[in-house]
């Protein structure tokens, strides 16, 4: 059941081209028409929505957040994303004109549920993105959008990661099909871009093994830091998330921009610095203001560890290590960018002979409160 790796952690990390592919498949035609089945909120109502939330807890969290930028770009809808624990304590404002996307892989996480009923009590609409068919969230929620990761064993997510980005991405573009957001070419296009995604995962697959001599190389490495900006954010909290879970390693992701308020003074000489840097080709200055944060903590003594666009020759003078993903656009490179960092913590873990499946403390799905 393994398929012959060593772990399931491991097989997951693998099996992440097939879980994107399948999240995609069926859900659209030919010319990019989205079709989702079970997404049964009228379209009159999916009209007048004028603020989404999205409500997770720790890596679904994270998804969530890759999807704030895609949502709000496309549908032009303000999006929060709000830990779900977080969420029912603070009196949050909602009415019928919100729509509530929860994200869950298992379906099961306790203090998600509570946050998904209390919305629904309030007059919300609510769309579950879920792995788990059947589990108690979708059958709570007004709608679902499943994600077909297939069944992730791992206690640390991998494979249900990129799939919720996949769906929360197709739940998007949905919006702006039915909302008039975006031309029929345009989400035909973004369409097109995605179903790449899975041939360039396996690629990043294929070439995993500098990431792990690098990973094999820093096993007595007190803690590691990440930084990413825009959609690289998320992505950089959840490779930090990942190390802390199988390594036991302190770790930290910022956005790339705060560094200056504050994180910067965390610097010292040999401290490792993992970087998400944008594609050259993305939109805004994005780009060059990354490089110049990698320079800004070079300066100080870091150890650059570079994740960047394959052809982007302009990180390489400031890099300790530079890996490279294929291109892709800005939204979709998380969909690459974590690749690198779930193999880095999984054999940076198994390096120091820890249980990759069934990490210290944690349980599959949390169903206390
Ligand atoms: C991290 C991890 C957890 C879960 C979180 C939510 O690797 O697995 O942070 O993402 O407990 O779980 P679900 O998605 O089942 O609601």
């Amino acid at each position: 059941e393994k398929d012959g790796y060593p772990s399931f952690m491991e097989k997951e990390i693998h099996d992440q081209p097939e879980a994107v592919a399948a999240t995609l498949l069926g859900r659209s035609d030919i010319d990019g028409k989205l079709t989702l089945d079970e997404m049964r909120i009228d379209a009159d109502v999916l009209k007048t929505v004028n603020k989404i939330i999205v409500l997770a807890c720790g890596t679904s969290a994270y998804a969530g957040q890759v999807a704030k930028y895609a949502i709000e770009h496309w549908c032009r809808i303000p999006t929060e994303v709000e830990l779900s624990h977080e969420f029912r304590y603070r009196d949050p404002i909602v009415d019928e004109k919100t729509l509530i996307v929860s994200l869950s892989q298992s379906g099961e996480t306790m203090d998600t549920l509570m946050a998904v009923r209390y919305a629904r009590e309030q007059g919300a609409k609510t769309v579950a993105i879920c792995n788990t068919n059947g589990s108690t969230i979708p059958r709570e929620s007004d709608a679902v959008l499943y994600t077909h990761a297939g069944p992730e064993i791992a206690v640390a997510s991998t494979k249900a990661f990129l799939a919720q980005i996949t769906a929360a991405y197709l739940l998007g573009l949905y919006l702006a099909q039915l909302r008039g957001n975006l031309f029929q070419g345009q989400i035909k296009d973004i369409l097109a871009d995605l179903a790449k995604v899975p041939a360039k995962i396996a690629q990043v697959l294929d070439n995993d093994q500098q990431i792990k001599d690098l990973a094999r190389s820093m096993s007595d490495a007190r803690s590691v830091l990440f930084l990413g900006r825009h959609v690289g954010f998320p992505v950089a909290m959840e490779g930090a998330l990942k190390l802390k879970e199988l390594a036991y390693i302190h770790a930290e992701g910022f956005a790339a921009g705060e560094l200056k308020h504050g994180p910067i003074a965390l610097i010292e000489e040999g401290q490792p610095v993992f970087v998400v840097v944008p594609s050259p080709r993305g939109r805004d200055s994005l780009h060059a203001k990354v490089v110049s944060n990698i320079q800004e903590v070079r300066a100080r003594g870091a150890k650059t560890i570079v994740i960047a666009e394959e052809g982007d020759e302009s990180v390489r003078a400031h890099a300790e290590h530079v890996f490279y993903i294929p291109e892709t656009t800005t939204l979709l490179a998380p969909l690459l960018a974590t690749v690198p960092l779930q193999i880095f913590a999984c054999e940076l873990a198994t390096a120091k002979g820890y249980d990759v499946d069934q990490p210290r403390n944690l349980a599959k799905s949390v169903t206390v409160e």
